[in-house]
């Protein structure tokens, strides 16, 4: 049978609990999923292109069938590079909706091939995104259901580079 291979873009700045989410079920349905990090020149993120990317293989490491890519241009262009017949998205809520909507018809419209394929996640997910995570992590609120541990302390060592110092341990006198 063929084999069923997907694309699950975004911005991934950073990702979440609610994105591991969706890739865990993703992982399921589709045989192969590449999670897709859009390199986007116009806006400053919090995380680099690579930042993110590391963290996303560590967050999927578990899966056997999903990947970690870069990507930039048209979204259809770079599924079609990797022989891709899905797109995956989350749809969080109905206010999701409108935008989803409207890029998945723009995607048909310029590649009637490729199918958008979308997905809910976990209910306690559905308020989470990566634009509050950072507003709330910058404000000094707790973050800690929102994102896996590892994403949590990266964010931290961002926001605080005191925080990274800690975490480096002090070099045993006489040692070089
Ligand atoms: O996680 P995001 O930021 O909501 O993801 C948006 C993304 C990356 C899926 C969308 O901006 C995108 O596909 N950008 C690539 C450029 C493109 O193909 N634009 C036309 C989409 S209809």
């Amino acid at each position: 049978m063929k084999k069923v291979t997907a694309i699950y873009p975004g911005s991934f700045d950073p990702p979440t609990n609610g994105h591991l989410d969706l890739i865990a079920r993703g992982s399921k349905i589709f045989d192969e999923l590449i999670v897709a990090i859009l390199r986007n020149v116009d806006k400053s993120p919090l995380f680099s292109l690579g930042e993110r990317r590391l963290m996303l293989e560590s967050m999927t490491s578990d899966f056997d069938n999903v990947q970690v890519d870069t990507f930039d241009g048209l979204t259809v262009d770079y599924a079609a590079r990797v022989n891709a017949t899905a797109i995956l998205r989350g749809i969080r809520a109905i206010s999701d909706y409108e935008y989803e909507l409207q890029m998945a018809l723009m995607n048909r419209k310029l590649h009637p091939e490729l199918e958008t394929v979308f997905m809910m996640p976990a209910e306690q997910y559905s308020y989470i995104s990566s634009r509050l995570v950072r507003e709330v992590a910058q404000l000094g609120g707790s973050i800690s259901d929102l994102v896996p541990e590892m994403v949590e302390q990266r964010i931290r060592e961002k926001l605080d580079p005191a925080v990274k110092l800690q975490n480096v341990r002090p070099r045993k006198a006489g040692k070089r």
